[in-house]
């Protein structure tokens, strides 16, 4: 990795991830692109341009244009805001990949492309999920991103390009807001908490997910792509988890700190079914085995680190 590009780089993980990637790499090395102007952080501090990641010609000259040797390819619709429109979930989410792999296979890039435990459905293990296991999801997202998997697998098979990615779990940080998936509310939470001294989940108090905090996300994804290549007997995608949370336990983490706190249950059934149709926890082995993943923040450091942000 010596030049980078990103796509959708102003979204919950890539205002994160570009920071880490210049100071890693150094401001001009790093270009931030998204479909939309970004503020001046991510914009102004080190290369930006806007740009449409289902556009395949675009795409190709700005890797061309910025020399990139890598890309991180974060644009994409997520679960909540895919069911509410699928054929756009469908349009942005393949057609950008699939622009994204041939640039990368014309032009000799390696790629890292997130994927979700929204690859599981209701047919999967849920506890423990394995890292190879039955993937039928049920959601436009989850098919998207099953979809996605086996493209990038293809791709490196087939035409040798160095495909890279993990399934996230749901993902908590502050700074940008999460775009529209199932678990915005282990972010939507601390947020309340600190204004509030209170919060209406919309998943029900027992619901259990995997999670992990930002930092831990910005390293996993740093960490698989400066990976060594013959450790890797998977590539797309890797198990990564830090906790399993619900609600309440959630709840409970935040009271150690403000004692008032209070939750309440308004459940939407659609984020209900996504959520229930996804694993309790993920075996994360393979990911630990072969590239020496292991997160540093658990609830109560996160929840600790959170609530100190929120409240400066
Ligand atoms: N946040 C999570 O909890 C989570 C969990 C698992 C996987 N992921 C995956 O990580 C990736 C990034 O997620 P995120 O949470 O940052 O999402 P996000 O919704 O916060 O950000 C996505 C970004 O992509 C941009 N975008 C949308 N359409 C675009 C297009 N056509 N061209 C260029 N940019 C476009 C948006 O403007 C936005 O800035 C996605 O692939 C997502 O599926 C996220």
């Amino acid at each position: 990795m010596k030049r980078i590009l990103v796509t959708g780089a102003g979204g919950q993980i890539g205002s994160w991830l570009v920071p880490a990637l210049r100071d890693a790499h150094g401001e001009e090395k790093v270009i931030a692109t998204d479909v939309r102007y970004l503020g001046p952080e991510l914009s102004e501090g080190g290369p930006f341009q806007v740009l449409d990641a289902t556009d395949a010609k675009g795409v190709g000259q700005a890797v061309m244009r910025h020399r990139a040797d890598t890309v991180f390819h974060l644009a994409a619709i997520l679960s909540a805001i895919g069911e509410k429109d699928p054929r756009l979930a469908w349009h942005v989410n393949m057609s950008s990949l699939q622009a994204v792999l041939e640039v990368a296979r014309e032009q000799g890039c390696a790629v890292f492309t997130p994927s979700s435990i929204g690859v599981f459905g209701p047919l999967t293990p849920k506890d423990p999920t394995p890292q190879d296991t039955l993937m039928r999801p049920r959601t436009m997202y989850g098919i998207t991103k099953v979809a996605g998997e086996l493209l990038c697998d293809y791709y490196h098979d087939r035409y040798g390009v160095d495909t890279r990615g993990v399934r996230y779990p749901g993902l908590v940080s502050y700074g940008a807001p999460p775009g529209g998936g199932t678990t915005d509310w282990a972010v939507e939470i601390y947020h309340k908490a600190v204004e509030h001294g209170r919060y209406r989940c919309f998943l029900g108090p027992d619901t259990q997910l995997d999670m992990m905090y930002m930092p831990d996300a910005v390293r996993a994804a740093m960490a698989i792509m400066e990976a060594d290549a013959d450790r890797l007997v998977h590539r797309n995608a890797f198990n990564v988890t830090a906790m399993q949370l619900t609600p309440e336990r959630l709840a409970a983490e935040i009271r150690v700190h403000l004692p008032a706190f209070e939750i309440e249950y308004e459940i939407d059934p659609v984020r209900q079914g996504i959520a229930d149709s996804w694993p309790d926890r993920i075996d994360d082995s393979a990911a630990r085995a072969e590239w020496d993943w292991a997160p540093a923040f658990d609830a109560a450091a996160m929840t600790a680190d959170m609530l100190s942000h929120l409240k400066t």
